[in-house]
């Protein structure tokens, strides 16, 4: 953990609660319904078995690699055990993220970054009714995560192979993602494009989670600046993802949840 990362979850520690004092009966059911839903799903299953068929996979693959900064500057071989243990959303997360589709049955998903597709399956089973649409720079993951989806009979995803700000900047004209799960180039320049070429797709619905904002100084100015912006109105910080709302009927409000 660098220095960064252990300031800030210590002001995260000190600040945090758990349902207790959330005012908000749409943060207070979404805490207690959702993140804190101690039901045994089925789907967890699938969930563990599509995560150990990557591990236990060692071929390997020659990754175009896009950096923080978006800019291809190196391809190498790894094996896809490897990327799977380093780059993909943990177990626990997995499934939260299948409980929070769940939870909110979105019917259009957009996720930025799929990697081997960990994530993309937990939104996937999720809701089986819901179109989701998951971005890839790099073609080799991107025909792993193929292969996985057609295995386990994730039917309702559309990988794209392409770079995110391209993709971005053409395809967001009469798309109405419900949920968007930001976990691609970690900068703060890359987050804050993002944000803003997406901006015109919310409605009051939307849910919007990033990963990792806590990650670096320039990851936290861009949190920051989030925060503030007049059309977000509920923010809730778990530490490792931040969730936005657009709700209107709610006022302006920030919540620390420990999970
Ligand atoms: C952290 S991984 C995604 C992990 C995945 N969501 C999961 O939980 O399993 C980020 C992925 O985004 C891709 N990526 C990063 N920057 C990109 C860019 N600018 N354009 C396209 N793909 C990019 C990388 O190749 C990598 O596979």
């Amino acid at each position: 953990m660098t220095a960064t990362l252990i300031k800030s979850y210590l002001t995260f520690l000190w600040h945090s609660k758990n349902e207790h004092g959330v005012h908000s009966p749409f943060v207070f059911n979404l805490v207690t319904k959702c993140f804190y839903d101690k039901k045994n799903y089925d789907e967890y299953t699938v969930l563990k078995n599509y995560r150990k068929s990557l591990l236990s996979n060692k071929n390997t693959i020659e990754v175009t690699d896009f950096g923080a900064g978006s800019r291809v500057f190196k391809s190498n071989t790894r094996a896809i055990n490897q990327i799977a243990n380093n780059a993909g959303i943990s177990g626990k997360r997995a499934e939260l993220l299948f409980r929070i589709t769940h939870y909110f049955q979105p019917e259009n998903i957009l996720e930025i970054g799929t990697s081997l597709g960990l994530a993309t399956s937990a939104l996937s089973l999720g809701n089986p009714k819901a179109k989701i649409t998951t971005l890839e720079g790099c073609p080799q993951t991107s025909s792993v995560a193929q292969k996985q989806f057609e295995e386990f009979h994730l039917t309702n995803i559309e990988l794209v192979t392409t770079e995110f700000s391209s993709y971005l900047k053409t395809a967001t004209e009469n798309c109405d993602w419900k949920l968007i799960y930001f976990d691609g180039n970690h900068s703060k320049e890359a987050t804050l494009a993002y944000f803003e070429l997406l901006l015109p797709t919310i409605t009051n619905e939307t849910v919007w989670i990033f990963d990792d904002i806590h990650w670096s100084v320039g990851m936290e100015e861009a949190w920051e600046i989030i925060k503030k912006h007049p059309k977000v109105s509920v923010t809730i910080d778990t530490f490792q993802w931040e969730m936005v709302f657009f709700r209107q009927e709610q006022p302006k409000e920030h919540f620390v949840i420990r999970l």
